[in-house]
């Protein structure tokens, strides 16, 4: 989707469909009225006679009115007014975008940015318009022998400023839009690839791709140089497969030479049986979404690089793939990470914290990170605990956790802080080694970020537990691309800090 924005009256817009609000009951929206002074009451009159109450989802599709260049006026019920919330703004882009595509208007010119959004201002609402906007067309259909595409489809959005003054931030607010959308896009295409496609070694050929297409310098690990390093750990969790794990980091330099980056680790595990402790055969075929931290790094690495933000960032993925064989690694087993600490196996279906465990030693020795965030989809725990509403989040630091909260509400892919108290690390004591890859029933999503914590030293970390919001299995099925829009704006945030 092409977006631009730009300002001036709808009524002298020559475009194939003008696109403004009204809310319920039947209250026109500022470029709805302009509509109705020029068209000498039209809009006025059609609402009188009952045609539009202005609640939310309501569509009227107007031709020919007089007076007027668009060819079509399109009114779009946005509900009351002082309802008008973050949620509910970016839910009209998208049902407005779906129900354009079919219409024969190719492109629309979009009275949105002017609606009053609690406490949001021009810049945030033409990026949330941007990002709705174009990801609202996402669809994964590489699979489908056919498809039902529509004969025109809509191409070009352009949002419209209430004032000229508006009009730089506005061409910010769509470049961070398209971005952020890209990379979301980005991130969805590969985790929604079938576990067959979407080996270690497709992640490595894609990190590849994405490296020479924007720049990146790339170092992947094959599983000889993972067993050099030491990672025993990470090799253990791959060594049931016969599609060899791969650890790939891709380096974005938009910073100084001398400037500690920060580094972002996904969790890359491309299909999920349990290993050895097996999961239920139920929603199984879910698990080949147990990459999608690793596909979010993909997605994040994207939109910085897009953004060409100038700071220094690494994004690493940790891709091995968890099946039960002769060759797998058991429960009983006693591993040793690279970091030297001895874990007992007590259930080879925690495996996304061992890879981690190594990936996140591997970081710190390799690139002195400012900052490093891990992204996974780590516990169903924490599915109980946030439902798909929230990911979870833990640190080190309250700051980043705060500071990723507040990239989080503001872009709508939220997180929730959960304690990292030293009291949990009690349920991770092992009878014969260092700990135990499990911590029991209890706040499991606690003791995983537990587990992570003891193989980060002295930097500033948090964990993304990412398990509950990272695809859907209702309306829309697939991966959502969480978090690559919370991680991207606090990466920009911390780039203008
Ligand atoms: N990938 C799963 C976590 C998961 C499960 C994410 C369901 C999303 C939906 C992870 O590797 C896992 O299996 N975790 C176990 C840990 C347990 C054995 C301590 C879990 O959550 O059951
Ligand atoms: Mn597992
Ligand atoms: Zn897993």
């Amino acid at each position: 989707m092409e977006v631009f924005v730009k300002s001036g009256s709808p009524e002298k817009q020559r475009t194939a469909c003008v696109v403004v609000g009204v809310f319920e009951p039947r209250r026109l929206a500022p470029a709805a009225r302009e509509i109705d002074r020029a068209t000498d009451g039209y809009l006025t009159k059609l609402l009188r006679r009952g045609d539009m109450e202005g609640r939310q989802g309501q569509f009227l599709m107007l031709h020919n009115l007089p007076n007027i260049l668009p060819d079509r006026v399109l009114l779009v019920g946005l509900g009351k007014e002082r309802d008008l919330d973050d949620k509910r703004y970016r839910e009209s882009v998208e049902s407005l975008v779906r129900h354009l595509d079919g219409t024969g208007s190719m492109e629309a010119v979009v009275y949105f940015p002017e609606l009053h959004v609690k406490g949001r201002e021009i810049e945030w609402k033409v990026r949330a318009a941007t990002e709705a906007g174009s990801l609202a067309m996402y669809r994964f259909e590489e699979y489908k022998s056919k498809t039902d595409k529509p004969r025109r489809p809509l191409r070009r959005l352009t949002f419209c400023v209430p004032r000229r003054s508006d009009l730089r931030e506005g061409q910010t607010a769509v470049d961070q839009g398209l971005a952020y959308a890209n990379g979301v896009a980005y991130a969805r295409d590969l985790a929604n690839q079938p576990p067959n496609v979407a080996t270690p070694i497709h992640m490595a050929d894609k990190a590849k791709e994405l490296a020479d297409e924007w720049g990146l310098s790339l170092t992947v690990l094959d599983e000889q140089q993972m067993e050099a390093e030491g990672m025993g750990a990470f090799l253990a969790v791959g060594q049931g497969s016969v599609n060899p794990p791969r650890l790939m980091a891709m380096e974005h330099r938009g910073g100084a030479a001398d400037e500690a980056p920060y580094v972002i680790v996904g969790k890359g595990i491309t299909f999920d049986a349990g290993g050895i402790s097996l999961k239920p055969a139920a929603a199984m075929d879910e698990m080949k979404y147990d990459m999608c931290g690793a596909a979010g790094t993909f997605g994040i690495m994207r939109a910085i690089a897009e953004l060409k933000l100038p700071i220094n960032v690494v994004g690493v993925a940790a891709a091995a793939e968890n099946l039960p064989d002769g060759r797998a690694y058991r429960p009983g087993d006693i591993l040793t990470a690279k970091a030297g600490k001895t874990i007992e196996i007590i259930n080879t279906d925690a495996e996304g914290r061992l890879v981690l465990a190594d990936a996140l030693t591997w970081v710190q020795e390799n690139y002195q990170p400012r900052v490093i965030l891990d992204m996974a989809t780590l516990t169903g725990a924490c599915l109980v605990a946030l439902g798909k509403k929230a990911a979870g989040l833990m640190g080190n630091t309250d700051r980043l956790v705060r500071e990723l909260t507040d990239a989080g509400d503001e872009t709508g892919e939220r997180g929730w802080q959960l304690p990292l108290w030293d009291e949990y690390q009690d349920q991770l004591k092992s009878d014969f080694a260092d700990m135990k890859n499990v911590g029991g029933r209890e706040a499991g999503t606690i003791t995983a970020g537990c587990f992570l914590s003891r193989f980060v030293e002295d930097v500033e970390w948090a964990h993304i537990d990412i398990a509950g919001v990272a695809w859907q299995n209702s309306s829309t099925k697939g991966a959502t691309g969480h978090p690559v829009r919370m991680v991207s704006q606090y990466l920009l945030d911390r780039s203008q800090s």
